[in-house]
């Protein structure tokens, strides 16, 4: 299952993560992948070293995921987008060939810091690039768990990189601007049946709980309280899940058991990478590559749980 955690910078997404995939290892197999633009989830999850940054590889890991596609001639002409089809490596989390280091019982990878030509639009080389051709590669099942820190920013949206999870928590502060941003994520993922839950962080009071209340209404799944313990951890002391508030911790539990309900579509992700791998090619992708890549999607491939038999 893979969830992502999006919101506004300093709502807590790097915060969040960090301990849901920390909580989420007592229940299976996690991947915690860093693609935010301001790489701290290492940090967070108490890493002495962050793994080689994925976004520096996007060559070799087209060449990786093509593997035989015909349809995909080259490591060049394949985009963030491009589906896979027949022939393509499809991958199970904790594929060795992605670079990644464990730390806290999660495996940690990194799509590397962001230079200013990262953040266009419809940006060629954006190395969250990486983490959508991996996604899009992935074939996971229910009991483990791809935990992404992203931001909730234009890029995703751009790409069709916000469709790619089973679950979106969007993490808003009891604030005008926390649940602005949950109205804006939610009106530009409309129609694209993209299940978002918000979770409310720094909560400090009742009239809190209630603020969001008012504004997110039934899209508010929990809540975190303003945390000692977090503090503590970012103070460099040594941190353990079981030192966390029990409110808090009873918030991790609510987060996992939700994702764990949810059922997961390959059809609407099927659907979806050929829709959004399209949408791609003739906005930009098309031109950049000098060739029709709408030619890349197989018609005949379905994604799901069977594709990953090795
Ligand atoms: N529930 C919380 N209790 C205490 N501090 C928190 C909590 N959530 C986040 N923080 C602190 O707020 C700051 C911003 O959080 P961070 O997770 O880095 O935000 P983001 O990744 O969304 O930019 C950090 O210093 C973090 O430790
Ligand atoms: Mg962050």
């Amino acid at each position: 299952m893979r969830v992502a955690f999006v919101g506004k910078g300093g709502s807590g997404k790097t915060t969040l993560s960090a301990l849901f995939a920390r909580y989420a290892a007592r229940r299976g197999p996690v991947v915690a992948i860093d693609a935010d633009i301001n790489q701290h989830l290492g940090l967070a999850l108490g890493a002495a070293e962050i793994p080689r940054p994925l976004g520096g590889m996007l060559t070799e890991i087209k060449d990786y995921l093509r593997g035989d596609n015909p349809l995909i001639r080259d490591a060049a002409s394949m985009v963030k987008t491009t589906p896979p089809g027949r022939g393509s490596r499809l991958v199970r989390l904790g594929d060795p060939f992605f670079p990644s280091c464990r730390v806290a019982g999660v495996s940690l990878m990194v799509t590397g810091p962001f230079g200013e030509e990262d953040l266009g639009v419809a940006c060629y080389h954006s190395k969250v690039g990486a983490v959508e051709l991996f996604l899009n590669h992935l074939v996971d099942g229910p009991g483990e768990y791809a935990v992404v820190d992203m931001t909730a920013g234009a890029d995703s949206f751009a790409s069709g990189l916000f469709t790619r999870f089973d679950l979106t928590y969007l993490v808003a502060e009891p604030t005008r601007q926390g649940v602005g941003v949950y109205r804006q994520y939610r009106d530009h993922a409309a129609g694209f049946d993209v299940p978002i839950a918000v979770v409310g962080n720094k909560v400090q009071s009742p009239g809190d709980v209630d603020f969001l209340r008012e504004h997110v209404g039934d899209a508010l799944l929990t809540w975190f309280e303003h945390s000692p313990a977090v503090r503590a951890l970012e103070q460099g002391r040594p941190f353990a899940l079981g030192d966390l508030e029990p409110a808090n911790l009873r918030a991790l539990g609510a987060l996992l058991d939700r994702l764990d309900r949810q059922p997961k579509d390959w059809d609407r992700f099927g659907r979806q990478a050929a829709e959004f791998h399209r949408r791609n090619a003739l906005t930009w992708a098309n031109r950049a590559a000098g060739e029709d890549l709408t030619a890349q999607i197989d018609p005949g491939f379905v994604y799901g749980p069977a594709v990953a038999a090795p």
